[in-house]
């Protein structure tokens, strides 16, 4: 009798205890091998093996395709153990030689597929295109890296493909493995052991124990040592072996029991379902565990179906494995075949017709064996106990039903969702079941037919995880995601900042990719940017003041022939809806660019229209900060009030009813990539309406100003444009009709636009942004109102920049101190506003008082607040300001 050793550390061995065991052939019932029975100390010594192979890296630390060269090595020298592997797979599980004579061939085809896979086509590496997240400024990337040591456990009805899956799968992906055949079936594990060894995978790399589940099990599952586990086998040792993994929180794979469903519809074609349910439930005496062991049919078919099953299945031949013409060979020991026994009467018991089988079968020229008689049981419901447990043999369920529904609602009816078949000869009927049915895979026109490339595993509890393919080569990785500082500097981090109460953030990106074009009649340029742009059919988007102030008609006949049509239907703070609305007249109009003209609120639609005009879908589904990767819908501003500056920032601001606040898009490639600052549009600003946007502008420049972001480029567009307004406001107040005080001002806007896209802006937006949302109030007014009490509040926090603000609007500080200019300044933009005939106090913009509370806590949790030059936590100090202008 030929004997077995373990395969442990690159040698084979004998257990310590000498102890071995008796391979059985179930065929005969004679014992054909001994092989050494391993122990907690082999256990033990297989694990440390693994373990010091996978941390000296000569396997775990070779590249993919190092480690594929010696994997093909390996696939050849299963190849040459094909007739080794054959014989001894038949005789040890009772598989016929029909089937066993392939697993050379299959095993070594599997090592090479993955191995190349993983060598030219698995991601291991990958760079996150976009983190969305504004603070994470950086490069950040993903790799996939080895598990480590992973325990294999195996069944005993397929042992030589489910070592092949597991060995492969673990060691192609740079892991070490113990493996464990099932007691009754260990030898064609420790065969492919050999074939690893003479080609030269590295000692430890491979290890193969045979011996008792229990007690292996017991050392496998919890030893610290260990990171994954991967088990195929019923759903009860599943169930233990995730409870036992739970100690030490290993990784688990578990490909577990099943009670699949094969439907056979009533268009199927009736030979070919006929054989489908037959080789789906017979194929190796029914020991698979996708098994189609429920045959759903049509009642329309009935009668005729299970006449042919019936016939197909009494010609099948049961007999010796190694008998050429044995179609099926025995059950694998006398337990399993106790088992179907005690089914099959149970199935009895419960009221099932017995049509065929229900009995032990001789096989000829043979004493002994567990031979078993094809079963199929009739007349079955769905709840009986042998329609719903795995019985694991020979035994099928054949269950009628009435309609499609009817099928689908009895093959989801189950604790498990491992496999399943429709036979149709429709295959659109048949992909509508297959994408109804929760289980892991479905076999269309088709049963048992499995691909190196193609996953498999269980829904429900039928299974964690996946096996084989891209997906199952990932199960047997970690990630690990690197992130890479773009500003290595203290002063520069954002994230860390947060443990500080003086945030000074020094970095910058300064990116202004939009053409700028000022001056009186620059709208004459827009003919040309279009065609720079490369684009032909302009869609306007409006407003009904804008409309009705005759600007819409201005551009209308500067585009000539360029403008396919005019959405003026845009409400003051625009919302999402209205977004949808512009992007699906300019889907139905085919425009290929989008020219805005008006204030903020135009602008920003159009910003988020061209998202949505570029990405598809609706405006909602791309609210994120800096998502996009490439150019969007081409986009010309052309600002019609002194304030946003949004013609040339990365931001668009937008009502969300459904979030109950405003929600942004903030990305480089929403900024537009033109804008034409013609004084002409700014004329036919009402005067209340021109002190609101530039207080506007005047917000964003004194909040970038002194923003924890703030350096000195935008330092330099902010003091100018706090200049500007404080120079030309007064003015344009005095006479509308200044065209040049009214051209300074929008430069003004864009100036502090600009500052504002470096540096962000603080507290005053945040307390804006939230009485704007939820009393109605236009944004400027909010800021211009709230900005001088910000800045006081902020004082200690910014005064040496607020003091430079002061300077730049005319204050005299001379013999002041920082402090004291800083609030100079406050006092100066008050005196301003009073000027312009601005509205001093929330109620005078009709905010009521109470609800003011909730106000200010939605404004410490609004963007903006974050980058406040003073660090704003506190609900009550908001509320404090939002009191003093009510
Ligand atoms: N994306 C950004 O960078 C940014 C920056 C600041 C503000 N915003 C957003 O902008 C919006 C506010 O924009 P806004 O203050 O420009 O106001 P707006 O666009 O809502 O316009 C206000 C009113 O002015 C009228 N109007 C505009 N120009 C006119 C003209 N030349 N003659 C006559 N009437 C004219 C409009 O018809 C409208 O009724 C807010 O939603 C705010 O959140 C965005």
């Amino acid at each position: 009798m030929d004997h077995y050793k373990l395969f442990i550390d690159g040698e084979f061995v004998d257990a310590e205890s000498g102890a071995t065991f008796e391979s059985i052939d179930p065929g005969t019932e004679l014992p054909f091998a001994t092989v050494s029975q391993a122990g907690t100390a082999e256990a033990e010594a297989a694990i440390e093996a693994a373990r010091r192979a996978f941390d000296r890296g000569d396997w775990s630390g070779l590249t993919p395709a190092a480690r594929a060269e010696k994997v093909y090595d390996f696939a050849d020298q299963v190849t040459q153990q094909t007739l080794s592997l054959a014989i001894t797979e038949a005789m040890d599980a009772g598989q016929v030689i029909g089937l066993s004579k392939y697993w050379g061939m299959l095993g070594s085809q599997l090592l090479r597929n993955l191995a190349y896979y993983a060598a030219t086509s698995f991601p291991w590496e990958e760079e996150i295109p976009y983190a969305g997240n504004v603070f994470a400024p950086g490069r950040d990337f993903i790799r996939r890296e080895p598990v480590g040591v992973c325990v294999g456990i195996i069944p005993w009805n397929f042992p030589a493909s489910m070592a092949f899956w597991k060995i492969a799968q673990a060691i192609i992906m740079g892991n070490t493995i113990v493996l464990k055949p099932a007691s009754a079936t260990p030898l064609t594990a420790l065969i492919i052991a050999e074939a690893a060894k003479a080609a030269g995978i590295p000692k430890g790399v491979i290890n193969v124990l045979a011996g008792p589940g229990g007690e292996l099990g017991k050392i496998l599952c919890t030893h610290p040592d260990v990171d994954k586990i991967a088990f195929t086998g019923s759903t009860e040792v599943g169930r233990e072996i995730m409870k036992m993994a739970s100690d030490t929180v290993k990784k688990v794979t578990l490909e577990l029991g099943g009670k699949s469903a094969n439907i056979i519809l009533d268009d199927a074609d009736m030979d070919l379902a006929v054989n489908g349910a037959v080789f789906g439930t017979f194929f190796h005496q029914g020991q698979v565990c996708e098994s189609g062991t429920r045959v759903l049919v049509s009642s329309k078919i009935y009668d005729e179906f299970i006449d042919k099953m019936k016939r197909r299945a009494e010609a099948l031949g049961v007999g010796y494995q190694l008998f050429p013409t044995s179609h099926m060979g025995p059950l694998v020991n006398g337990i399993q075949l106790a088992t179907v026994e005690r089914y099959v009467k149970l199935g009895q018991k419960e009221g099932a017709e017995l049509l065929t089988g229900g009995k032990r079968v001789e096989a000829e020229g043979i004493t002994g064996g567990f031979y078993y008689a094809p079963t199929i049981f009739t007349n079955v419901k769905n709840n009986m106990r042998i329609a719903q447990e795995e019985i694991f043999g020979p035994v099928v369920c054949v269950i009628k039903y009435d309609s499609d529904d009817e099928a689908v609602a009895i093959a989801n009816d189950s604790i498990y969702g491992l496999g399943g078949g429709v036979f149709s000869s429709s295959t659109a009927r048949a992909e509508g079941i297959a994408r109804q049915i929760r289980t892991g895979t479905v076999w269309i026109n088709n049963y048992h037919s499995f691909g190196d490339f193609c996953p498999f595993g269980g829904y429900k509890q039928s299974g964690v995880g996946r096996e084989l393919g891209h997906s199952g080569l990932s199960e047997y990785t970690q990630i690990k995601r690197i992130h890479v500082n773009s500003y290595a500097a203290t002063e520069s981090h954002f994230t860390m900042a947060i443990l500080s109460d003086d945030i000074k953030i020094d970095f910058v990106q300064y990116n202004c990719p939009t053409n700028v074009i000022s001056g009186h009649g620059c709208l004459s340029s827009i003919y040309k940017e279009i065609v720079n742009l490369n684009c032909r059919r302009a869609l306007i988007l409006t407003d009904p003041g804008v409309r009705d102030a005759g600007l819409t008609q201005l551009v209308q006949d500067a585009l000539v022939d360029f403008c396919v049509g005019v959405f003026d239907d845009i409400a003051q703070d625009t919302d999402l809806d209205i977004v949808d609305a512009a992007a699906a007249m300019a889907r139905e109009l085919k425009a290929d660019c989008i020219v805005s003209v008006g204030g903020g609120s135009v602008i920003d639609t159009a910003k988020a229209v061209c998202v949505t005009l570029r990405n598809g879908g609706r405006a909602n589904d791309h609210i994120a900060l800096y998502r996009l990767q490439e150019p969007q819908t081409p986009h010309i501003v052309i600002p019609t009030t002194s304030g946003t500056g949004s013609e040339v920032t990365n931001v668009a601001v937008i009502k969300s009813k459904a979030a109950g606040r405003k929600v942004y898009i903030v990305d480089t490639r929403i900024m537009p990539n033109t804008a034409i600052l013609d004084p002409r549009f700014t004329m036919t600003l009402p005067p209340a309406l021109t002190a609101t946007t530039a207080m506007d502008a005047m917000t964003h420049a004194v909040e970038a100003l002194t923003s924890t972001m703030a350096q000195p480029i935008c330092d330099g567009q902010a003091l100018q444009a706090i200049r500007l307004i404080r120079e030309n406001l007064p003015k344009v107040v005095a006479n509308g009709r200044d065209e040049k005080a009214r051209g300074n001002l929008q430069i003004a806007a864009t100036m502090a636009g600009w500052a504002f896209t470096i540096a962000q802006v603080g507290l005053a937006h945040a307390m804006a942004h939230t009485v704007g949302i939820l009393h109605n109030v236009p944004h400027g007014a909010a800021c211009g109102i709230l900005l001088p009490k910000v800045m006081r509040f902020n004082v200690d926090y910014a005064a040496d920049k607020l003091a430079m603000a002061a300077q730049a609007l005319g204050v005299n500080t001379a013999g002041m101190d920082d402090r004291e200019a800083a609030l100079a300044a406050a006092d100066a933009i008050e005196m301003l506003m009073k000027e312009a005939g601005h509205p001093m106090r929330l109620q005078d913009v009709g905010v009521p008082e109470e609800g003011l509370d909730m106000a200010a806590f939605h404004a410490i949790a609004d963007v903006p607040a974050l980058f406040n030059a003073r660090p704003v936590n506190d609900p009550q100090e908001v509320l404090e300001l939002y009191k003093q202008v009510y």
